[in-house]
């Protein structure tokens, strides 16, 4: 399963209001259906003050007017699944938006400091105290996040209830799945004991207050089965769900009943290099249940990351893995960071007060300037073409990074069965699935290829048996 992750904001803009919307990815479905992916996950549509890029959500059952509306969410669910195509939601179940109305008139839904103050040293995942007072002086809430984002207490069942019944409604709408947001943060300690010092660097380490603390207390508590089987009975036995744990893979285990993949973030954050990588896949593979990714809206774009050269062999190995793959728009165009927000913007939303907006640049459609095909108005954030063209170009050239996802993505339907023979050897990353041998050269020189057979795909022009820098191969092994 090829699953594309859609940033909605920064699709297509059907309306000239330089905002991307739902009218707009449904008139690009024909890209996605070129490239040949099986689902479509969009970031999340709901109303939303999008202090959090939309992952403040105001209405679980509603569509920012800025996006569309529910009638819309039907549409592309319904054009898409005509082109085979699974449409999946984001929901975010861990906390609501301030503005949510149950905050207001459900406050038993949230967790409050039982004393007047924050009641311990948590600290939230973007920095500063994980507590806030309410501007209504009903006490003081936590937030594992922004402090617009105050979390929902899912040691009330009411608030399974709740959610639980909000998949159901988007079943009902033709959603085919759900990726589930920052599942580690949905249960703390119910004594609200304090975080001890950060003994061991993070996996998703950033540079906040946040790391100082290992989230012993706040964060991935016992029981975490519980809230995810009541999600699974609303969204009923034959949804996707893909959870989004910002934990190691060896702690993911508690979680994974009720769901059918995990985000592997070793492979993510691994450095671009044959022995980093295996332990990535391995450490996926462990779990039963990877999702396999390389970027997403909340990091570096992978041409960034990586170096833009390494591009079309990260896209061979990700295509390469068993299970289900996630893309994020504009990878397979090689799209790399942007400016961010423009000169002078506050830092207000729509702008991402965490720094992630270079990473959620406009997809560049067409050749023609100044917003190629994004918007016919002026869009949130510049459109950023890569140097190997826009999607109009990228598709018309066989050699482009889009040719060769569309290729490797057809191939891929010829891999089966588990990974086989994983090894690493001299900067070669190389592995086997039934007959086709997978082989990436990470190293500075060109290497040995080490399958005897025929190339079913190579990313570099290369016609002997060796492997380029930056190089990967598919062969049918003899
Ligand atoms: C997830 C999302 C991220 C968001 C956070 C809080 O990690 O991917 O964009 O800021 O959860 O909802």
């Amino acid at each position: 399963m090829v699953v594309y992750q859609v940033y909605p904001r920064s699709f297509a803009d059907s309306g000239g209001d330089g905002l991307g919307d739902l009218a707009g990815i449904t008139a690009r479905l024909d890209h996605l259906a070129w490239l040949g992916v099986d689902a479509l996950w969009l970031s999340p549509i709901n109303p939303s003050p999008m202090a959090d890029g939309g992952y403040d959500v105001a209405d679980y059952r509603g569509v920012d007017p800025s996006f569309g509306t529910v009638e819309d969410v039907e549409r592309l669910a319904c054009e898409a699944t005509d082109r085979g195509i699974d449409l999946l939601l984001d929901i975010v179940p861990c906390h609501t938006s301030i503005e949510h109305p149950w905050f207001r008139e459900r406050p038993e839904l949230y967790v409050w400091s039982p004393v007047d103050g924050p009641p311990n040293n948590w600290r939230a995942n973007f920095g500063g105290p994980a507590w806030t007072e309410d501007r209504h002086g009903r006490g003081w809430y936590l937030h594992s996040f922004y402090p617009e984002q105050p979390d929902l207490d899912w040691r009330n069942p009411e608030v399974a209830r709740e959610l639980a019944a909000v998949l159901s409604f988007w079943r009902g709408k033709g959603v085919a799945g759900f990726r589930l947001d920052a599942l580690q943060q949905l249960l703390k300690d119910p004594e609200l004991r304090d975080d001890p010092p950060a003994t061991r660097p993070r996996l998703l380490a950033g540079e906040t207050d946040y790391e100082t603390l290992e989230h012993v207390h706040s964060s991935d508590q016992p029981g975490v089965e519980e809230p995810l089987r009541a999600l699974r009975r609303g969204a009923g036995a034959d949804a996707f769900l893909v959870g989004e744990i910002g934990l190691p893979c060896d702690r993911h285990g508690p979680y994974l009943g009720p769901l059918d993949a995990s985000f592997c973030f070793e492979l993510f954050f691994s450095a671009w290099e044959a022995e980093a990588l295996a332990a990535g896949i391995r450490a996926g593979l462990a779990t039963g249940k990877p999702a396999w990714v390389l970027s997403n809206h909340d990091f570096p774009r992978l041409a960034d990351r990586i170096g833009r050269e390494n591009v079309a062999a990260a896209a061979l190995l990700l295509l390469a893995l068993p299970g289900p793959v996630f893309l994020f728009q504009g990878d397979e165009l090689a799209l790399g960071n942007g400016p961010g927000r423009p000169a002078g913007a506050a830092e207000a939303p729509p702008y991402d007060r965490a720094g992630r907006d270079p990473f959620r640049h406009p997809m560049p459609w067409t050749e023609k300037p100044p917003h190629h095909g994004f918007t016919t108005g002026a869009p949130w954030l510049d459109v950023v073409v890569p140097p190997s063209g826009s999607a109009e170009r990228q598709r018309e050239d066989p050699g482009s990074p889009a040719a060769h996802t569309r290729e490797l993505i057809a191939l891929r339907r010829g891999l089966v069965g588990p990974v086989e023979e994983l090894s690493a050897r001299d900067g070669v990353l190389s592995f086997r699935r039934g007959a086709v041998g997978v082989a990436v050269n990470t190293a500075e020189r060109p290497r040995e290829q080490p399958w005897t057979g025929s190339v079913l795909h190579r990313t570099s022009s290369r016609s002997d048996d060796l492997l380029n820098p930056g190089s990967g191969t598919f062969v049918q092994v003899v």
